[in-house]
């Protein structure tokens, strides 16, 4: 492990906002598990979850955008969590978290009902058909999602693949999701009025993407209620 690395790795313990439980493990009492309000936030304010959230733009610019909600950030990757709790932090921002856990595991650190509202910007693609499961809308992590989210919460999607994008669609339409909203060109969309952090909360991939000219996709949908 280079230098840099493994400083990240020694520097993110003594972070505040970052939790690591032991993610390798079935956690059966997570101490924030129901909890998050009362005793990491410490009020009753909605909770948001960006998923896969690598450097935490989401997390950080819908933290500074709506100072009313709760943000966590879930990554399994320790130095990428480290940008954006210590950005977080430099901000002074009290309303961020960030979760060192693996996506499959999400119900074991949130009640039923906990989550009101989750981002997914960018997430790994997964070509290779043995690993079309691991995507992060596949009807596997769906139905994760459904379990801890209120009824009728928003799930956003960003992602400059096509084939995820279109992958996801079909996943909605099999299942009776309901899309609200959806964007085949994020940057030029002059119809679908966007909501503006839509457009203007851009994350370390999204901006290699659009430098090298690729288009992005947006969808916001809830899940069916049966
Ligand atoms: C392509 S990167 C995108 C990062 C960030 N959202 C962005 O747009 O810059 C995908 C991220 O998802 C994380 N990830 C993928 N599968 C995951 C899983 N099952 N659980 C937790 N994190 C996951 C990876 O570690 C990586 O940081």
């Amino acid at each position: 492990m280079g230098k840099n690395k493994l400083r990240k790795f020694t520097e993110i313990h003594t972070f505040p906002n970052v939790i690591q439980p032991d993610y390798r493990s079935d956690i059966k009492d997570f101490e924030y598990k129901g909890k998050w309000g009362c005793c990491f936030f410490e009020n009753d304010n909605p909770i948001v979850l960006e998923i896969g959230c690598g450097k935490g733009e989401y997390t950080i610019g819908l933290a500074k955008e709506y100072p009313g909600k709760n943000f966590i950030g879930i990554d399994i990757k320790g130095d990428r969590i480290w940008h954006g709790a210590k950005n977080s932090i430099e901000l002074g921002l009290k309303n961020t978290a960030f979760l060192r856990i693996q996506a499959e595991k999400i119900e074991q650190y949130f009640n039923e009902n906990e989550v009101s509202e989750i981002w997914i910007p960018f997430p790994d693609p997964q070509p290779n058909k043995p690993r079309v499961k691991k995507r992060l809308t596949s009807p596997n992590f769906i139905e994760r999602y459904k379990k801890i989210l209120k009824p009728n919460s928003h799930i956003h999607l960003k992602t400059d693949n096509n084939t995820l994008f279109d992958y996801t669609l079909n996943v909605i339409k099999e299942h009776n999701h309901n899309i609200h909203k959806r964007s085949d060109n994020v940057h030029g969309d002059t119809e679908n009025n966007l909501d503006p952090v839509v457009e203007k909360i851009q994350t370390y991939y999204e901006q290699m993407f659009t430098e090298e000219g690729a288009i992005i996709y947006y969808l916001k949908f809830s899940l069916n209620n049966s």
